[in-house]
């Protein structure tokens, strides 16, 4: 059985970016980053939207990332093994878990977040609040406000932890589905 960890940092108005080239690493503290990079350790596969793998190219990950630009599931470059476009309006469910079959990291954007939140899917988010604020920007989520994330999770039934990481003030939030 697949494990699905949704993993995201915020600003403190919800945005996860200030606009569609922004890079997180500008903005996010080490400690994030320092998480970030241990759930990419401990997750064989990570999937996200094709804007978010253009800005962060990395031929050494397992990717699938999500276009509607192509009708099969195929490998995004010929010569780099284990990175799959993929198109959920066409391509079945069974083939991204035949290609992934362990753990798989949803890295944003907003819509790849709404897709796995749609389908069900999510066991464990990680969201790293930044203390900044945006004003205006990219969301976590199309249909939710941020404010309601935590109160809509544990609706659905995962428990919630939070803790304080730096001096800065950035929270970790752990949402576990139970
Ligand atoms: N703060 C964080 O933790 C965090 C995490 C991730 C990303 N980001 C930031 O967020 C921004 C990018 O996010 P974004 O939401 O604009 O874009 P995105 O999700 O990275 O990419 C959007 C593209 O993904 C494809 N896509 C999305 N949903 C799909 C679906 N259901 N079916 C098929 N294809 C789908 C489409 O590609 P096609 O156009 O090819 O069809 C779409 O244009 C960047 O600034 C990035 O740095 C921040």
């Amino acid at each position: 059985m697949i494990n699905y960890t949704l993993a995201f940092a915020s600003s403190l108005d919800g945005f996860i970016a200030r606009y569609a080239e922004d890079n997180p690493f500008e903005w996010t503290s080490k400690n994030d980053q320092d998480h970030l990079k241990n759930l990419i350790n401990q997750h064989e596969w990570q999937v996200m939207g094709r804007k978010t793998h253009e800005l962060n190219p990395n031929h050494a990950r397992k990717r699938i990332v999500f276009s509607r630009q192509f009708e099969k599931v195929q490998l995004i470059k010929e010569d780099i093994p284990n990175q799959y476009y993929f198109n959920p309006d066409l391509n079945q469910w069974h083939e991204f878990e035949k290609i992934c079959s362990t753990s798989v990291l949803i890295l944003g954007g907003t819509k790849i977040h709404d897709f796995f939140l749609y389908a069900n899917l999510i066991d464990k988010i990680f969201i790293t609040v930044e203390p900044i604020y945006f004003k205006t920007g990219i969301p976590a989520f199309s249909y939710i406000n941020f404010h309601d994330i935590i109160p809509f999770f544990i609706e659905k039934g995962f428990s919630n932890n939070q803790k304080t990481v730096n001096d800065k003030g950035t929270v970790l939030i752990e949402l576990n589905k139970i």
